[in-house]
């Protein structure tokens, strides 16, 4: 039995000790980050909670699991500033060994350099230097592979976009690991009408055409903040996509986990989905999905 806890949008910064002058920017008339700082002060920080995403945090490593997966946007517009103290986070939360990153959207909000934004988390993402996207992390029997689909885009855009280079790379690694149960994270939806179009990732049909052709066992993925479930069927089998909520949304019922347990049974991995979700300001299982899925691929 291996166990994978996923969780994604933390949001975790906070944008107060920001001084909106130091954002303006005389040179870019329409500037990503002072709207996005805007944004935050009239909305977006009543709804990531700090508070709420450390009790969701503390539930989720009670329980101890194998492997952390984290679907990225843990700040709000990508600064260093809020990269340092995500950095800092990221280290109190688990070892690299333990805990699987992408990016979000949110992280490279604008063009940055590297070493002072992502960089500072490049013990989680990229550890030996050179970034190159998918990333593949292999414990036991179980595939975890990432991929990056964070990208800047223009002002009230939230796209993804994974590249050709970076699917072609995907095709191969899924062809090489197709004797386990594959899992792949990224940010966005990998369904093209995953998201309104503003927020979607722009070659979903790409991917999805490798996907149908080579297989995976399970998409996570987070960016719209709610929930999904939903079975894609491929050449040989089911692939399960499902999307956790924002980990520090303050609505009631609204922020959680994902904890699924894998085990392989036969010709078939047996996989069991609990949904654990903040309610009444207390942790508690929303629900249970139990499925198979084939292992002979
Ligand atoms: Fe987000
Ligand atoms: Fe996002």
């Amino acid at each position: 039995m291996h166990t994978l806890a996923h969780f994604s949008d933390p949001h975790l910064t906070s944008l107060a000790d920001v001084d909106a002058r130091a954002l303006f920017d005389r040179r870019v008339l329409l500037n990503k980050r002072l709207f996005g700082y805007l944004s935050w002060r009239k909305r977006r920080r009543r709804v990531h909670r700090r508070e709420v995403l450390d009790v969701v945090v503390a539930d989720m490593v009670s329980r101890a699991p194998d492997q952390i997966l984290l679907s990225g946007d843990l700040t709000h517009v990508g600064m260093p500033a809020e990269c340092e103290v995500a950095a800092r986070w990221l280290r109190s939360l688990a070892a690299p060994d333990r805990l699987r990153l992408v990016p979000g959207n949110h992280d490279r909000y604008v063009a940055a350099d590297w070493h002072d934004t992502l960089g500072l988390w490049s013990d989680y993402l990229e550890p030996a230097g050179a970034p190159r996207w998918p990333r593949l992390w292999q414990c036991d029997e179980i595939c975890v592979i990432g991929l990056d689909c964070a990208v800047p885009s223009g002002l009230f855009m939230a796209t993804g976009t994974l590249g050709d280079a970076q699917i072609e790379r995907l095709a191969t690694m899924l062809k090489a690991t197709a004797q386990k149960f594959r899992v792949l994270m990224l940010h966005h939806s990998p369904l093209p009408d995953g998201h309104v179009w503003r927020k979607r990732l722009t070659d979903a049909s790409v991917l999805m055409r490798v996907i149908r052709e080579f297989g995976a066992e399970l998409i996570v993925h987070g960016h719209g903040h709610g929930e999904h479930f939903s079975v894609l069927p491929w050449r040989k089998g089911n692939c399960s996509v499902v999307a956790a909520p924002s980990a520090s949304h303050a609505h009631d019922g609204r922020a959680g986990w994902n904890l699924f347990r894998i085990d392989k049974q036969g010709a078939h991995w047996a996989v069991s989905l609990e949904k654990r979700r903040r309610v009444d300001g207390r942790m508690q299982s929303a629900a249970s999905h139990r499925w198979l899925t084939s292992a002979d691929a």
